[in-house]
């Protein structure tokens, strides 16, 4: 099997070095910018786009590559579940790879496992679903710069604020995504989707692994996303992130409460390793990806990732 990597940062890499230990995998890449074609084009039986996390800015390459005849997946936390961004953009491509028999999917460990594919398995043991409360405390200090800007860290309070206003500053990507996959599943229809994002600012230097924050800088953030369900709470996704948790008194961890009968709480100490959870879903969906229907499918679809 041949699975082309585009993009050459921290998650192509992890995902590329884990599939060249396996046998039977030729990988290709990881490619970047420059070598965009070369890529896309390749006929790879699976494309692997981890790039950005717009669907706008994705669009474009998984056509190209599904016109090769490639299956593929994207790590754009937006094509977890497009029509959440673009219904338009995600018909026409689902249509097209329905056409030339590949399959796309949006994977990835957030979306794509820790509040989505996880929550449904968990939701396997009880008869019915209440609420749901899915909460991560992330250790962000391994981040790559780009994206750890964009997410909303190393921000003064006034550029924090501005970036959220123009939609530079965007949090962590892919909660509506998440709740839509989950909720589509159990057949549960959202009102509503409320959030907010409340910076967490250093009180002294600190040294993450690709960026300094400085005193005075937002070193993490507290996001909290609520979908509403007859006019209540039905599914509330909180997260942390910093680059320096014990500052918060907090080590990373996830956890999935499902209110139901009975309340059941999920534990996951410490918290996925982000970096190593992200590579190992991505270089763990290959065969599953060229083995789904086609079209455009979400992890709901699919059966578990595994190596
Ligand atoms: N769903 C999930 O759970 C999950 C998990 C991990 C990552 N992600 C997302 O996946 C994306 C990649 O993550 P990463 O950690 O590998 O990021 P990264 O280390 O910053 O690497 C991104 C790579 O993509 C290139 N790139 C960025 N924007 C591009 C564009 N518009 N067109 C072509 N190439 C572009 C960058 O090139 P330059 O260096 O030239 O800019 C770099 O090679 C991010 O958006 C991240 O948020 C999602």
């Amino acid at each position: 099997m041949r699975v082309s990597f585009y993009g050459e940062g921290q998650v192509a890499t992890g995902a590329a070095a884990i599939l060249r230990r396996r046998r039977g995998i030729e990988v290709l890449g990881p490619f970047g910018r420059k070598e965009r074609g070369e890529a896309l084009a390749r006929r790879a039986d699976v494309v692997v786009i981890a790039t950005t996390s717009f669907l706008s800015a994705v669009a474009e390459d998984i056509r190209e590559a599904i016109e090769a005849g490639s299956n593929v997946i994207t790590t754009a936390e937006e094509a977890a579940y497009p029509w959440a961004n673009d219904a338009d953009v995600a018909d026409r491509l689902d249509a097209r790879a329905r056409e030339r028999g590949v399959s796309i999917l949006g994977a990835g460990l957030n979306p794509g496992f820790a509040f989505d594919a996880l929550v449904l398995t968990a939701c396997g043991v009880v008869p019915e679903v209440k609420s749901l409360l899915v909460e991560r405390v992330v250790d962000l200090s391994g981040f790559g710069e780009a994206v750890l800007r964009r997410i909303g860290v190393a921000h003064l309070a006034d550029s924090f604020t501005r970036g959220r206003r123009d939609g530079t500053v965007t949090g962590h990507i892919g909660f509506p995504q998440s709740m839509r996959v989950v909720a589509g599943a159990l057949g549960v229809e959202i009102e509503r989707i409320d959030s907010s994002v409340e910076p967490i600012f250093a009180k002294h230097l600190l040294a993450a692994r690709f960026l300094t924050v400085h005193m005075g800088e937002t070193a993490g953030f507290r996001q909290r996303y609520v979908a509403i369900k007859d006019g209540l709470p039905w599914f509330e996704a909180l997260f942390t992130g910093h680059v320096s948790l014990p500052l918060l008194g907090e080590e990373p961890r996830d956890s999935i409460t499902i209110r139901a009968q009975e309340t059941l709480r999920f534990s996951v100490t410490p918290g996925i390793n982000p970096q190593l959870g992200s590579a190992s879903i991505v270089a763990n969906s290959i065969r599953r990806v060229v083995a789904a229907p086609p079209g455009w499918v979400t992890v709901a679809d699919l059966p578990p990732a595994f190596p």
